[in-house]
């Protein structure tokens, strides 16, 4: 079959394989390719057992794999026959150097602006998916302009708003897809064949174009809102556990008045996730090079409220359990930074099992999909960590559970059955406030929610 168009993909994650499976899905006129360096994860692709579980990723994979949607190693070739090449590339906060700690690291994204630059000898758009700090456009045009062809390149950019868990719906369905381009007439046309790509299912009032800076910033500004979301909520926790007042009923309350909203006021453990902390940093560190102290103070207050609530949430543990967690055995209830996913980067639970082991306490760790990155993420932690994908088995002889990530699993488990297979008095720390706390209570439980009275048989 003769395709419309020819779209490359580099970088095969959490990103790029959901959202060129969307594309491929929804647009059969396109042939999609999606390369990565890592032939492995292009294997996994290519297999039943795709490297990331997102729910519904498998059905639209199978239904357009084969079609239009292909995965390979071979990125050059995929750079030669491409017209439009999304590079979807990670680009994790930098450990060394200038910026350690708060910059983007952007040696994968400018490797793969010089690995276009040698390979691609026909023009082409590169729209940036990547989260990449504010005017790194124009490196990318600098890049790709300094090469030996007569070609053009024209640098979009079409950041990514999907959430982890609800990947394809939230690919399916959209609040808004972001296009940044150029002012120019080069620029403009080519962000109209973005346009109509996305066009093909998602309505024209949703498709939302903007000068190229604009769209870059707009993606870090949206995650640095919804993580102070949670950090303003979970501040309030701090102060209702005070106060006797609950932290569910002031989210519902503030949240009804329709300015604010009342959706991601869930008061937790903190957040987690591969992206919040890093593209926060990013931001604090974008307004220090332009010389807004103040300003970078202010995000930077919402990483520090959420390693606070991390801290709280296991000195609330020491200090309910007499003060000594030594030789304690306690259970976490998921190690998945949220629901509905595997994933684990910059998870609370690792921090809480860290600080856990540090007081000489044996961890028990279970959940339903990320137990494979949970072994991984704590070889680092020298002490007594086990592994059980079974909540019950678990618990079992255990003197706490903490719930850590707010799988569905977790609010319908026969508590009962767990509380006469643990050490007593058995405790309860419910990191997500996901169980039935009064139910638990009357079962024997000694229940600590966040945000709301503990409730205690002594
Ligand atoms: P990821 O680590 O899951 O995937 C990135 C992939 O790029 C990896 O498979 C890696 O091997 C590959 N790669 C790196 N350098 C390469 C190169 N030179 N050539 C080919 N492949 C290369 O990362 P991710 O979670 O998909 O995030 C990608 C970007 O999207 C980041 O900038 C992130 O901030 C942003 N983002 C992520 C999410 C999310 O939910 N994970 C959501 C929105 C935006
Ligand atoms: C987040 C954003 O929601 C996406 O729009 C964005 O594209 C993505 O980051 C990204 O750039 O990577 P994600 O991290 O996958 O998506 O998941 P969220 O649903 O935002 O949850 C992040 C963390 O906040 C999780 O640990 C979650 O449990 C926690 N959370 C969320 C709360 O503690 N309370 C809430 O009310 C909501």
């Amino acid at each position: 079959m003769k395709f419309k168009k020819e779209i490359l993909c580099i970088g095969a994650g959490y990103v790029g394989g959901p959202t060129m499976a969307m594309i491929a899905y929804k647009c059969p006129q396109y042939r999609v390719n999606v390369v990565d360096i890592l032939p492995e994860k292009i294997a996994q692709w290519n297999s039943d057992a795709l490297p990331i579980y997102e729910p519904g990723l498998d059905e639209i994979v199978q239904k357009a794999r084969g079609r239009n949607l292909f995965f390979t190693a071979d990125i050059e070739a995929g750079i030669k026959s491409a017209d439009i090449i999304f590079v979807s590339v990670n680009t994790p906060t930098k450990t060394y150097g200038v910026g350690a700690g708060m910059a983007a690291d952007l040696q994968y994204w400018e490797k793969t602006a010089r690995q276009i630059l040698d390979c691609a000898d026909s023009s082409k758009i590169i729209v940036e998916k990547s989260t990449l700090p504010v005017k790194t456009a124009q490196a990318m045009e600098r890049i790709l302009n300094s090469g030996k062809y007569e070609v053009q390149f024209e640098v979009l950019s079409n950041p990514e708003f999907l959430a982890e868990g609800t990947a394809i719906a939230d690919l399916e369905n959209p609040d808004r897809v972001l296009i940044g381009s150029q002012q120019t007439e080069s620029g403009l046309k080519a962000r109209d064949e973005l346009v109509a790509i996305y066009a093909n299912w998602v309505a024209a009032d949703r498709i939302v174009t903007s000068n190229i800076w604009s769209s870059e910033l707009s993606k870090l500004v949206a995650n640095a809102f919804l993580a102070q979301r949670i950090s303003s909520i979970n501040s309030i926790s701090s102060l209702c556990e005070k106060t006797e007042a609950d932290v569910s009923e002031v989210a519902k309350a503030v949240g009804m008045d329709t300015r604010i909203g009342s959706r991601f006021l869930n008061a937790s453990v903190g957040f987690g996730g591969s992206c919040f902390k890093k593209d926060i940093m990013n931001l604090v560190y974008l307004c220090r090079h332009y010389g807004l102290e103040q300003e970078a103070d202010y995000w930077e207050g919402v990483i520090r409220i959420n390693e606070h609530q991390k801290e709280r949430f296991v000195l609330n543990m020491l200090t309910a359990m007499f003060n000594t967690l030594a030789g304690k055995k306690i259970c976490l209830f998921g190690f998945a930074f949220k629901a509905d996913t595997g994933d684990t980067r910059e998870t609370p639970a690792l921090t809480v099992a860290g600080r856990l082991v540090e007081e000489n306490a044996q961890v028990v760790i279970s959940d339903p999909k990320a137990l494979d990155n949970a072994r991984l993420d704590t070889q680092s932690i020298k002490g007594d960590i086990q592994f059980k994908e079974d909540p019950y088995e678990a618990a079992r002889g255990c003197h706490a559970i903490a719930i850590m990530t707010e799988w569905a699993l977790y609010r319908s488990l026969d508590y009962e059955q767990i509380f006469n297979s643990m050490q007593k008095p058995a405790f309860i720390f419910d990191g997500r406030n996901i169980t039935d706390h009064d139910k638990l209570f009357e079962i024997g439980f000694n229940v600590f929610p966040i945000g709301k009275p503990k409730k205690v048989h002594f």
